[in-house]
Parts: C-alpha cells; structure tokens; sequence
C-alpha cells in the first residue's frame, strides 16, 4: 500500500537525463567551478537553458555546452585565445616531441 506520502512524490516531476555524460577534466580550465558544474548539469542533462544573471559568464558556458557536444576544431580554440589574448603557442595544446 502506497501512503500519501508516497502518492505525492509520484506526481513530483523531474527532469529526465537526456544528456551525454561528460568527465569534469573534458571542461575548460577556463571556467570557475560554479560554472564547470552548471556545464557539466546541462550537457548531462539534455534540454538545459541556463539562467544566470548578468557578469556569472553565460555566454562562456553556453559556449562550452556547444563545444562538448561537436568534435573539437582547433580554430574554434586558437579564435578565442587570440581574442582573450591567451597562448596560442602550439605546445600549450599539442604534445610536441623532443
Ligand atoms: C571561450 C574562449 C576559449 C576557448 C573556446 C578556448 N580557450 Fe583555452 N583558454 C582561454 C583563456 C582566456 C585562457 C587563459 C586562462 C588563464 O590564463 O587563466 C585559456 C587557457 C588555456 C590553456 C592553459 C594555457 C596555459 O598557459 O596554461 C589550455 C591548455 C587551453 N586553454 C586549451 C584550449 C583548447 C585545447 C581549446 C579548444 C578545445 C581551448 N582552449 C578553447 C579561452 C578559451
Ligand atoms: C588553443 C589550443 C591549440 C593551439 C594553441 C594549437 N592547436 Fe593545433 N589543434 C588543437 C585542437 C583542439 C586540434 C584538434 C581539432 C582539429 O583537428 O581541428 C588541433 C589539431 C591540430 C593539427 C591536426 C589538424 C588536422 O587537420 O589533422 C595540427 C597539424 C595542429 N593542430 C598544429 C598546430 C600548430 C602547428 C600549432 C601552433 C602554431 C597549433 N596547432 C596550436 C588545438 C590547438
């Protein structure tokens, strides 16, 4: 037999995990770690929107959402260092051999 309690929680929705699972090293290093576990919760989840207020980095972590999900483009990487006048030397991304 059910109790009421139970009947209650039954009726609860919640949001299915529709998502990929992603590792949290596979996120920008970049990003805080408020902003590395919202990314983690939307690409996990599947049919997230993120509403943060203004200057907590929406535009970044959309980004990164976009960005788990396709097969990375080094242009897409070295674009975004020019532009935040990070590296862009090649060994910060690439093993290179000796
Ligand atoms: C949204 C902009 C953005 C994108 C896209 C981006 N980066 Fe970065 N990345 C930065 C910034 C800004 C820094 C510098 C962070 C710092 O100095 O604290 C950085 C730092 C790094 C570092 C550390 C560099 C160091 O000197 O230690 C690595 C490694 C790196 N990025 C790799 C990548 C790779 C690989 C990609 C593509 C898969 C990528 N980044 C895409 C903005 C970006
Ligand atoms: C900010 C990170 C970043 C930097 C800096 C960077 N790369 Fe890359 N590179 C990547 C990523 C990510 C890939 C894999 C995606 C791709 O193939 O487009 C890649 C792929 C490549 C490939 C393989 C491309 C292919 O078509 O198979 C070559 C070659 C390469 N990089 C050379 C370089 C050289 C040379 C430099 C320095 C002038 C450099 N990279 C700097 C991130 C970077």
């Amino acid at each position: 037999m059910t109790t009421y309690r139970e009947f209650l929680e039954a009726k609860r929705p919640v949001a299915p995990i529709l998502g990929t699972p992603i590792e949290p090293g596979a996120i920008h290093p970049i990003l805080k770690d408020f902003q590395r576990a919202i990314v983690r919760w939307a690409v996990q989840g599947g049919r997230r929107a993120i509403f943060a207020k203004f200057g907590l980095g929406k535009g970044m972590m959309q980004q990164e959402v976009v960005q788990l999900q396709q097969p990375v483009k080094m242009k897409w990487c070295v674009d975004c260092h020019r532009s935040n006048k990070a590296s862009i030397t090649c060994n910060i991304c690439h093993e290179l051999g000796q």
